[in-house]
């Protein structure tokens, strides 16, 4: 950036602008990034003064964000427009060009809309020239960000790229998973690709399995199930957020940190998932909705009881997967998946199982046979070998925790877990930036590191297709949970041949 940049946000009446863009963007403003400055236009179809909009924004804000809110407001307006009248973006255009930088200034488009309006939206905006080709890079760069759900399959997804394409060159699309923005969904880059010690360790040989947990204690209150019954657990959390966790835990090492090669290990992940047939997909997954239940002593209702959802609903708000990579890398390792709402709690995080000694040495009381040993291990009158743990907690409490045993003080050889912790915020003394705040940033810096190529999001859906398919052709029942467990029993099956068990956050 040479200049300041202006950001459009088109859809913003809508609660992403106030909740996430706008306490993301008065942040940044308040650190002095990016040191260029930037104003905002929000651009959304009633009309409204400028100060309305503004004094909206400051109401939803929290508290703490008000003061930074306030050193912005001057460089925040509204614009109405129906992007679908020429002549209102004609109007939009010139405000636009009123504002610091003008015509010359790199100008980011959010689209916070729905779905349907993102590629007729580009359109307009093409139509009337405040988008057109032109390199990413240059000062008066033209960007659009678009949010998720980008597609609702491999077909509408590829339909969405081709549209974009016609009018963007691919490095002006900027596509959102904001779990990309989590401070220690980043740090998986950095952990494993700093510290020597683990990658050799990072393979088939010496994991045994790997979990990834995104675990919700919100259901889908608020009206929002009339939308989320429309697309379920799998497309909503396990296609987008936790494919981009499982692709930075099994990516190979990229050649450099340039965007591209990230982004090309990425996808060699996405593309290496063995896509379940029906026989294995009735194995290997698991499908469930919530019934009423408790979540923090207080009683809630199930999923068909929320107001929004259709009766006769089919709608999956639970998934659990144990998916394989087809690389030679993790081969046969399973990575098990698992999203739920109305779970016991909030936690997101990523457990690393090491593979235990081929032999028990501890832990053996006196005079057992071998045969005795083994029987009562397999029995599980005595207890095994705890396997090494790495955990990366990534939500709510940004952790690292390594398990191990250690030999309990006294004469007998009894090992006893213990584990070596980090914790972000005791380290670094405060909690790491939201996600929408880096990811802002990266856009108007020109950073797509953290965004989501076209490759990427069609290699996903296809996984995602497929699992569904293999669903309905499996007949792949649903299962139900009472709210506030951690989902159906069922699950627990997907650890067939592996020791242990789902983590309980
Ligand atoms: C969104 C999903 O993408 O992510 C929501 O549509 C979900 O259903 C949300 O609740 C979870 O995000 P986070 O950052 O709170 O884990």
């Amino acid at each position: 950036m040479t200049g300041p940049a202006q950001i459009v946000i088109l859809g913003a009446s809508g609660d992403l602008t106030a909740r996430k863009l706008v306490p993301a963007l008065a942040s940044l403003s308040a650190d002095g990034t990016p040191k260029e400055g930037f104003s905002v236009v929000g651009v959304a179809r009633r009309p409204k003064p400028d100060e309305q909009f503004r004094a909206e924004l400051r109401e939803a804000m929290p508290e703490a964000l008000r003061p930074a809110f306030d050193g912005m407001a001057a460089r925040v307006g509204y614009q109405q427009a129906d992007v679908s009248k020429p002549e209102d973006l004609e109007a939009l255009s010139t405000r636009l060009d009123t504002l610091p930088g003008g015509g010359d200034a790199g100008r980011l488009f959010y689209l916070a809309l729905k779905p349907s309006l993102f590629a007729p939206t580009v359109a307009q905006l093409a139509a009337a020239g405040l988008v057109d080709m032109r390199p990413a890079h240059v000062p008066a760069f033209r960007r659009v960000v678009v949010e998720k759900p980008f597609g609702h399959d491999l077909v509408s997804a590829r339909a969405l790229n081709e549209a974009l394409h016609h009018l963007l060159l691919e490095e002006q699309i900027y596509r959102i998973d904001h779990y990309l923005g989590k401070e220690t969904v980043q740090n998986l880059l950095g952990f494993r690709f700093h510290n020597a010690i683990f990658e050799p360790l990072w393979n088939r040989h010496h994991v045994e399995l790997v979990q990834i947990t995104v675990a919700e204690s919100i259901g889908v209150e608020h009206g929002r199930a009339r939308y989320y019954d429309t697309t379920g657990a799998l497309r909503d959390m396990l296609q987008n957020h936790m494919l981009q966790v499982l692709a930075l835990v099994a990516m190979e090492p990229p050649a450099s940190l340039d965007p591209e090669a990230i982004r090309d290990q990425k996808v060699s992940v996405l593309r290496g998932l063995h896509c379940p047939d029906p026989t294995d997909a009735a194995r290997s997954s698991v499908r469930a909705r919530y019934a009423a239940g408790e979540i923090d002593d207080h009683a809630v209702g199930g999923y068909l009881d929320e107001e929004g959802v259709p009766e006769g609903s089919n709608t999956e708000t639970y998934v659990a997967l144990r998916a394989e990579i087809d690389t030679w890398r993790w081969s046969g390792v399973p990575f098990l998946l698992r999203h739920g709402k109305r779970l016991p709690k909030k936690v997101t995080e990523v457990r690393v199982q090491f593979r235990t000694p081929p032999l028990q040495l501890f832990n053996r009381p006196d005079g057992l046979s071998d045969a005795e040993f083994r029987r009562s291990l397999s029995d599980g009158t005595l207890c095994q070998i705890r396997p090494n743990v790495l955990t990366l907690t990534i939500q709510p409490r940004e952790a690292i925790r390594l398990s191990f045993g250690v030999k309990t003080p006294g004469s007998a050889m009894v090992m006893t877990p213990a584990q070596l912790s980090f914790d972000y915020r005791d380290h670094f003394g405060e909690a790491p930036a939201p996600a929408y705040e880096r990811l802002l940033l990266d856009a108007m810096l020109g950073d797509p590191t953290l965004f989501l190529r076209a490759d990427e999001i069609e290699a996903s859906w296809r996984y995602a297709d497929e699992v569904l398919e293999a669903w309905q052709e499996a007949g792949v029942p649903m299962r139900e949970y009472r709210a506030g467990t951690w989902g159906p029993d069922e699950a627990q099956d997907l650890f067939y041949g592996c020791e242990g068990g789902w983590s309980r956050g």
